[in-house]
């Protein structure tokens, strides 16, 4: 049985390698479709100010990035990181359904913790679903705040767990029971989502998140509890 472990960064990176083809779909059935409303709220959250340059950290199939590339009519430079090249490469596919051609899209193979792009780089960064994933999450909002301009923005989209106690037991029913065997049909992969709902439960919770951002030196810093609590945006800006 394979083992995934965010303390071995490799296992995780085949994990999502193993599932990058069949992740849209097996997110749209397993999120019953929520996922694009979340990440919508994200964009939107986001685009309050406006964007210049934009990176989207743990970028997957390019979901988030090319919902806000969509919204820009001007021309904007975007970079998509991810440390899988699977994913990479359905993202690269899934651009040639948008007309961003006028955009200046890179895409980057790299670690959300060390970045290869230069200081004050970018108005706006985004992470999906993605720092629960990482094995440093302070790390990350601290390169995140690096690579940010003065006045930039970064906005985190987590799952999280609903405070409710009734919600949260249903939740813990779907994660522990459902997820895993839905998990298995869609992509043959149980133990893919045998993680998934590890690291819901083992990932520290949205205020403390919110207060990591914070002492990484963020301001301005919003919670927003979406579905009761199972996902969480936060936002927050670089003075
Ligand atoms: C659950 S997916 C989310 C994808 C996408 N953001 C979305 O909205 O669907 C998490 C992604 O994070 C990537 N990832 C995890 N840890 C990473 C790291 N340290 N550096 C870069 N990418 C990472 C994985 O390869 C995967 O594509």
């Amino acid at each position: 049985m394979t083992e995934y472990s965010k303390e071995d960064p490799s296992s995780i990176q085949a994990m999502f390698g193993s599932i990058a083809k069949r992740y849209d779909k097996a997110n749209a059935i397993l999120s019953l479709q929520m996922h694009k409303h979340w990440n919508a709220k994200l964009v939107k959250a986001v685009s309050q100010g406006e964007i210049t340059s934009f990176l989207d950290l743990c970028c997957g199939t390019g979901d988030i990035a090319f919902e806000l590339l969509k919204q820009q009519h001007h021309p904007r430079r975007a970079f998509l990181l991810d440390f899988c090249p699977e994913m990479l490469a359905c993202a690269k596919e899934k651009a040639k359904l948008f007309r961003l051609d006028h955009h200046f899209v890179t895409y980057i193979q790299g670690d959300a913790q060390a970045v290869p792009l230069d200081d004050a780089s970018v108005s706006c960064i985004t992470i999906a679903y993605g720092i629960r994933n990482v094995n440093q999450p302070r790390q990350c909002i601290k390169e995140a705040f690096r690579l940010l301009q003065p006045g930039g923005v970064f906005g985190i989209l987590e799952l999280t767990q609903p405070k409710n106690s009734f919600l949260r037991m249903g939740h813990q029913i779907y994660l522990k029971a459902v997820l895993p065997l839905l998990g298995r049909w869609l992509t043959s992969n149980e133990q893919a989502y045998q993680y998934l709902c590890n690291s819901i439960h083992s990932f520290i919770p949205p205020d403390e998140l919110e207060n990591l951002m914070k002492h990484e030196g963020f301001t301005s810093t919003h919670r927003h509890s979406l579905c009761g609590g199972i996902a969480t945006i936060i936002t927050g800006r670089k003075p």
